[in-house]
């Protein structure tokens, strides 16, 4: 099962992309993740420039197309997803093409305070159900107070939390073969 990893976070030092890191040192047999590292190079969505995107949207929906799922690690902006993250799910959102549709997913996310994602997290599974992404509904991997869940090094550190990981990444192996999609 090939999963393509995506943070929501453009930050260097980002909780959620050291959360996707994590998650690829955790992956059971037969699991393999590539993260996706191009949100910030995406355009602005532009309903005018569908017909022929640019080349960077371009490579993203095949990056999409060829996985056979989607791991997506957002932070919490103003109790939503980031809108850099919307704004990748909108380009892949179009026809003709439409690779996320019926695409297995699983969402995770991770706060320095103690809302945890929840909100954002809750918002991004209304978004993906226009699109047709079949998003896991457990575990939820929601985390809070992050920073004391990494070392300094931005390694997972917090044995809990690396548990949770794990049983998410093989409930998405499961799911992505029950949907038939490997
Ligand atoms: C935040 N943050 C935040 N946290 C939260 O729990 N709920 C929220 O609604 C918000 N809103 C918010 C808006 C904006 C614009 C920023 C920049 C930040 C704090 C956020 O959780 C924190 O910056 C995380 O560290 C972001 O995730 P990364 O970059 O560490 O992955």
């Amino acid at each position: 099962v090939r999963i393509l990893g995506i943070s929501g976070s453009l930050r260097r030092g980002s909780h959620n992309r050291r959360l996707l890191r994590a998650a690829g040192a955790l992956l059971p047999p037969g699991v393999e993740l590539v993260e996706w590292d191009g949100l910030a190079g995406l355009p602005a969505y532009d309903e005018d420039l569908e017909d022929a995107p640019p080349e960077a949207v371009r490579e993203f929906l095949a990056c999409v197309e060829d996985a056979d799922a989607l791991l997506i690690a957002t932070p919490e902006y103003n109790y939503s997803f980031p809108g850099v993250l919307k704004n990748a799910i909108d380009w892949a959102s179009r026809p003709p093409d439409q690779p996320l549709n019926g695409k297995p997913a699983a969402l995770m996310g991770a706060t320095p305070g103690l809302g945890a994602t929840i909100r954002a997290q809750h918002h991004l599974r209304q978004v993906l159900v226009f699109v047709n992404v079949l998003p896991l509904n457990q575990p939820q991997v929601l985390i809070a107070e992050a920073a004391k869940k990494f070392d300094p090094a931005g390694r997972l550190t917090d044995e809990t939390t690396r548990g949770f990981l794990r049983q998410l990444l093989e409930a998405l192996g499961a799911w992505t073969r029950r949907l038939g999609r490997r």
